[in-house]
This record gives structure tokens, sequence and C-alpha cells, in this order.
């Protein structure tokens, strides 16, 4: 990412999967918190043997009171297995969890 605009950053961000990814603009910021909370409706989906999936914007907030925010897709993992936690990295498949 190093070198490129921030267009191009923004848009491989979007297209992480897992949602591990994420961006902050530094003007506007509050106006990406604000806009991740004020949703009527929060789309959450659990994938059969896998994750599960935040499907909207959100704050993501840390036992050690830091927090993120996602946008777009965040996927969670409710295997255990991941090394990247609260996300999933995968290791679902590897672990063969199974779970509806
Ligand atoms: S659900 Fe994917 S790594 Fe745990």
């Amino acid at each position: 990412m190093e070198g490129a605009n921030t267009q191009a950053i923004i848009d491989q961000v979007k297209k992480c999967p897992s949602g591990a990814l994420s961006f902050v603009m530094n003007e506007e910021a509050d106006t990406i918190i604000e806009q991740s909370t004020s949703a009527s409706i929060t789309n959450i989906e659990i994938l059969p043997n896998g994750p599960i999936l935040i499907k909207t914007n959100c704050q993501i907030s840390f036992a050690n009171g830091d927090s993120t925010v996602k946008e777009g897709v965040t996927a969670l993992c409710r295997c255990g297995a991941s090394q990247n936690k609260p996300y999933c990295d995968s290791s679902h498949s590897r672990i063969g969890f199974a779970a509806d």
C-alpha cells in the first residue's frame, strides 16, 4: 500500500473479506462513527461452519478500552482458533469447525 493513493487504499481495504483491514479518514472519523451507530437494523449472518458476519459499518470495542471502526463486512471468529481474534482468519476450515 505504500505509495498508493488514498482511494486505492480504501478500495483494497473494502475488498478484505474478513474485515481485518480497516481505515479511518483523519478528518472524518467522527462522521464514520456516527454513521455506524445510527443504523436502525443491523444485518448479522451466521455462516455454517464459519464466522459471524456483521454486514454493516460497526465499532468494535475491546476489553482494554481501545476501539476501531470497521466498514463493510466484518467477520468475527466463533470457532476460537483464529490467530487474529476477534476476527476470522479462516482457521475454522483448518480445524474442521462444525456448527449451524
Ligand atoms: S470462525 Fe473463522 S477462524 Fe474462527
